[in-house]
């Protein structure tokens, strides 16, 4: 145990998941990667498929269920080990649900009114339901639960978390006094992904990679497929002999994704140069497919077996969801009591 505190004294990485489709690069690169990374660091990993959240935008009951199978298979498939992460279901563990009740009443409107995803949905001309509003409730609740010290999350994500830590706050300003230590809610830490560019993968397009905007690469295409979506990435009419800025070269953003820096840095200034031995804009293709190729072809096989095999990714979400519930129901419990009820 920390010293007073009702949590141990190691970091708990916590990640939510929203099971929305197929994983393209933007959500690799700026996401799964950096879950998959922190499972090496020292302490607990808690991953979960937030099909809770995922309600607010679907409407199609046998997709969701098609969607969630989806992310566990990709997360696994590019090497969560449930060895060492706790891989969940998010509606798997209800009592996220109650610990969300006792947030929303220690949180003004304002807090709310203030996000900006929420904001950017009804500039959007979304009709929010009353859940849309309530997401970064529920999303600090998920945080809170497992005693969160780390929340590796995109950009997009940073103003929840932020919302997660006032929550955490006001409820333990209100009931942290009647509880040993003074805190019911451990305090988390966002963590973004280190480099600008996995922060805002582009699109085929050069605008940010969305599968709202059409202009997305998925990971396990393969074959032709892959050959054609690599194909939509945006070049224009210049010959390979004329030197070029690198820096407006889409392909060559997309290969800082995949290649070392030596091998990069011999792309570009080939790009720069100019000349007879420039490499056109179909040579960084090629060699983008290649690199894909190379990156997640042992996951593509890996998921197939996984999907051959729904028994036994069944087990590895239950198994998860039974570690996960008891965490949750602690803090239920303290939160409860906290508050005065129990
Ligand atoms: P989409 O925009 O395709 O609907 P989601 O909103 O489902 O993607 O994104 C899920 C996660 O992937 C988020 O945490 C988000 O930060 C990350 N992500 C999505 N697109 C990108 C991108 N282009 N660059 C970096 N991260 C991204
Ligand atoms: N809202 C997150 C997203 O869209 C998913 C999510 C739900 C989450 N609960 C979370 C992320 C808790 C981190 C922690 O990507």
């Amino acid at each position: 145990m920390a010293a007073g505190k009702p949590w141990s004294e190691g970091n708990v990485f916590l990640s939510g998941i929203q099971p929305s489709g197929q994983a393209h690069l933007g959500n690799y690169f700026g996401a799964i990667r950096q879950h998959l990374v922190s499972q090496d660091e020292a302490g607990e990993h808690f991953y979960f498929i937030a099909d809770l959240h995922a309600l607010t935008t679907s409407r199609d009951p046998e997709a969701l269920r098609e969607n969630v199978v989806d992310v566990a298979v990709t997360y696994l498939a590019l090497g969560l080990d449930p060895e060492r992460a706790v891989l969940f279901r998010q509606s798997d563990v209800p009592e996220v649900t109650e610990i969300q009740w006792l947030l929303a009443c220690v949180t003004g409107m304002g807090l709310l009114e203030r996000a900006h995803s929420y904001k950017d949905k009804l500039a959007h001309g979304v009709k929010p339901s009353v859940g849309l509003f309530t997401y970064p409730i529920l999303m600090a609740a998920d945080i809170l639960a497992y005693d969160a010290s780390v929340v590796p999350v995109g950009k997009d994500q940073k103003q929840h978390v932020e919302m997660a830590q006032d929550m955490a706050q006001s409820f333990n300003a209100r009931y942290g006094a009647s509880v040993e230590g003074g805190e019911v809610f451990r305090r988390p830490e966002g963590r973004l992904p280190a480099a600008e560019l996995f922060a805002k993968v582009p699109g085929v397009d050069g605008e940010k990679m969305s599968k709202t905007y059409g202009n997305t690469i998925w990971i396990f295409e393969e074959g032709k497929k892959l050959k054609k979506a690599v194909g939509r990435i945006l070049t224009d009419s210049r010959e390979p002999a004329e030197p070029k800025d690198p820096a407006g070269v889409l392909l060559l953003d997309f290969l800082a994704l995949f290649l070392d820096e030596p091998e990069l840095a011999d792309w570009r200034e080939r790009v720069r140069a100019g000349g007879p031995d420039a490499p056109g804009y179909g040579h960084l293709k090629v060699r983008l497919v290649e690199a894909m190729d190379a990156a997640f072809g042992p996951a593509r096989e890996r998921r197939l077996e996984l999907l051959a095999d729904r028994g036994e990714l069944e087990a590895v979400l239950r198994r998860g969801a039974e570690v996960a519930r008891e965490r949750a129901s602690c803090t239920l419990d303290r939160a409860y009591r906290a508050a005065g009820i129990r």
